[in-house]
């Protein structure tokens, strides 16, 4: 499975339940159009931080974490957004899906994560949640390089 995940100076990644940076549109842009199509997996907290920008990430199939199964019927509402318990829900680990995180989430699925995209963002950033422990990472390729963040994609 595939992860992706931004990262600035320092190692932080998120700021409460939003992104610590101001919108980068190029990575934005990137995130789209790896997901489009595709299974995404989140954490609650970083689906709720999403929805308050006014996103809904159309064009994929949300899976959203949680413990809370009051929120499993939630799923029916809206098809393409769908709430699971992980830990009772596996997935193949050579399915289509992506791990969008956050830190919690990255660090559930870690065993089966094989390929990351990394975008560095360049510049130091107040937060709380620093990124997590992927191991040793092989740079595959050099994706983007701006005078705001560059973008990798590494194996494991
Ligand atoms: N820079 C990036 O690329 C990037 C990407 C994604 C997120 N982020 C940032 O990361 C931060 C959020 O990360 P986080 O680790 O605090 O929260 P998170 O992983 O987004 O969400 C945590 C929530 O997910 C659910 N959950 C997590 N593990 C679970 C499990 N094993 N089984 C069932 N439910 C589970 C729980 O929801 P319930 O409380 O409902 O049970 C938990 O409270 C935010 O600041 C976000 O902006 C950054």
């Amino acid at each position: 499975m595939k992860a992706i995940i931004a990262i600035s100076e320092g190692g932080v990644i998120g700021n409460g339940d939003s992104l610590p940076w101001p919108k980068i549109p190029g990575d934005l842009k990137f995130f789209k159009k790896e997901t489009l199509g595709k299974k995404v997996i989140m954490g609650k907290k970083t689906y709720d931080g999403i929805l308050k920008t006014g996103q809904t990430l159309p064009g994929r199939k949300v899976f959203v974490a949680t413990h809370n199964p009051e929120l499993f019927n939630f799923s029916n509402k809206n098809r393409d957004h769908f709430f699971f318990d992980p830990r009772f829900c596996l997935i193949d680990p050579t399915d289509d899906a992506i791990i969008a995180g956050g830190k919690s989430i990255y660090e559930f699925y870690m065993p089966l994560i094989k390929e990351v995209l990394i975008t560095m963002v360049k510049g130091k950033f107040e937060g709380n949640v620093l990124a997590p422990d992927f191991g040793v990472l092989d740079l595959a390729e050099v994706i983007e390089e701006t005078d705001k963040y560059n973008i990798y994609r590494f194996l494991k």
